[in-house]
């Protein structure tokens, strides 16, 4: 139903969902986008409560409550989850998104005029938001299990990649079945919603947990397209601008993940990152040199530069604050610091910058990979601060090694290197670390929050 006034407020939602967005680009300027994109999405859903539906005007309670108790419900789990968990739950409000598309696809089969011809664009869309909405929903719940455990990673179904040929297949056939009919039969709809829900679980099963990023990002795009084809079936302008900026920026956001771990997105999907792979730590002396908190504290006072490289174990400890409160002590002291940021670090994009950006760590003060590699020369002091793979010379000395080709922050070219973790422990490939047995290596270890606080205290007595 056309509406002028209703279409010009739409077309205000979609300014703000991309002016949002161009904001989210940037630190300083995220918060302002966040607030632009939800206030579009705020927007768009009122206008939509002012269109028209024929015939269906008691459907505003059932909205309203709804709005209500999905609103409750996003609040408090989005203020309630720990940083560490946020994997998890942007992939359970990602699956919700999914189920959205396929339930809108499947009210709208039931919506179809009697003796409507099924051989038709219309019907192929409504199969097309059916079957990836699909996907987006069971997939996600499968990617969430793997996150928060309670799926088990080695939980491998037998010959996967056939099974998932053979089940897109019976999806495309049984699609083509269905526009053939003269007639729509439900149960034949039930059958390919069926179908599709169970693609959903294969596809992702076979990918192991710590690759859930990635697939959650693929799968986030995949939401996007299905929220714009369901757009198509309403010919509502906002849903498909919408689901194209989802589905492109999460396309864009996976191949951007994909190519900072140097891995291609078929390996990443076939699975079995970190289940093997030699490390060339083993044929190196393995001798761990233990650092003291005294001597370190006074190395790190009479440095002139020390280069802080966070990784995942940064954001498990939550020592982004005491971090910062050493690199406020160490400046007091006439040291330069800075921070040396790996694409990948932690376990989603720009994990890295957002603990640091929560303890007022300047922008300023981060250095991206390459420009960190530049100054590593001119370091005198590198504290390496739970991260583990993102730091791993296996990546460019083993061709063996599972994260062979994956740039890496080369710590081993300043003059010391300090690793606080907790143990030997692998990070996310589980794979040696062959820099924790180098020359220029000490190991502090203990938890990431605790080794920074004692040191801070070490430092003003030192
Ligand atoms: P990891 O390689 O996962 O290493 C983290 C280290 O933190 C572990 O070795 C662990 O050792 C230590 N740790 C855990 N809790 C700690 C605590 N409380 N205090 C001190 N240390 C603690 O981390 P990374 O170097 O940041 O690398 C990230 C990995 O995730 C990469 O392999 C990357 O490919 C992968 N990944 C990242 C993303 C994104 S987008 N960021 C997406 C997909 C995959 P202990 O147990 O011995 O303490």
């Amino acid at each position: 139903m056309e509406n002028p006034i209703l279409d010009f407020l739409y077309l205000i939602c979609i300014v703000l969902f991309i002016i949002g967005l161009k904001n989210l680009s940037h630190p300083e300027s995220a918060k302002k986008g966040n607030f632009l994109s939800a206030s579009g999405m705020i927007l768009a859903i009122i206008i939509t409560l002012f269109y028209p539906m024929e015939g269906a005007s008691n459907n505003y309670l059932v909205i309203i409550a709804g709005v209500i108790v999905g609103s409750v419900i996003g609040y408090l789990a989005a203020k309630r989850v720990k940083m560490t968990a946020m994997p998890e739950l942007v992939s359970l409000f990602n699956g919700l998104g999914g189920a959205c598309s396929m339930l809108i696809a499947f009210v709208e089969f039931n919506n179809l005029p009697e003796g409507a011809n099924l051989m038709s664009g219309n019907v192929l869309t409504i199969i097309f938001a059916m079957f990836i909405g699909s996907i987006s929903f069971t997939g996600s719940i499968i990617a969430w299990g793997k996150l928060n455990g309670a799926l088990r990673d080695n939980l491998v179904l037998p010959a996967p990649q056939f099974v998932n040929g053979i089940l897109l297949l019976a999806v495309i056939g049984f699609s083509i079945f269905i526009m053939m009919q003269p007639e729509l039969n439900f149960t034949w709809v039930i059958i390919l919603l069926v179908l599709s829900l169970v693609y959903g679980v294969t596809f992702v099963t076979p990918i192991g947990g710590g690759d859930m990023p990635v697939v959650i990002s693929l799968l986030n795009s995949f939401t996007g397209i299905a929220a714009a084809i369901a757009g198509l079936i309403y010919g509502n302008q906002v849903m498909i601008v919408g689901g194209i900026v989802v589905g492109a920026s999460g396309t864009i956001l996976t191949i951007l993940m994909c190519n900072a771990m140097n891995r291609s997105l078929l390996n990443v999907i076939i699975g079995g990152f970190g289940s093997g792979g030699k490390s060339a730590g083993t044929d190196r002396e393995q001798v761990v040199k233990e650092a003291s908190l005294g001597d370190t504290a006074i190395q790190l006072k009479y440095s002139s530069k020390v280069m802080i490289v966070p990784g995942y174990g940064l954001a498990v400890a939550q020592a982004q604050h005491t971090c910062h409160e050493l690199e406020k002590s160490l400046e007091a002291e006439g040291v330069e610091v800075k921070y040396a940021i790996h694409p990948v670090a932690g376990r989603m994009p720009g994990h890295m910058n957002v603990l640091l950006a929560e303890a007022d760590v300047s922008y300023d003060k981060l250095l991206e990979l390459e420009p960190a590699n530049e100054e590593f020369k001119s370091t005198d002091m590198v504290l390496v601060i739970g991260a583990n793979d993102v730091v791993n010379p296996a990546a460019k000395e083993d061709a063996g090694s599972p994260i062979y080709g994956m740039p890496i922050l080369d710590v081993e070219q300043a003059g010391t290197v300090i690793v606080l973790k907790r143990s030997m422990n692998p990070g996310y490939a589980g794979i040696e670390n062959p820099l924790f047995f180098g020359e220029k290596t000490k190991m502090l270890f203990g938890d990431a929050k605790d080794s920074l606080g004692k040191l801070k205290n070490e430092l003003s007595n030192a």
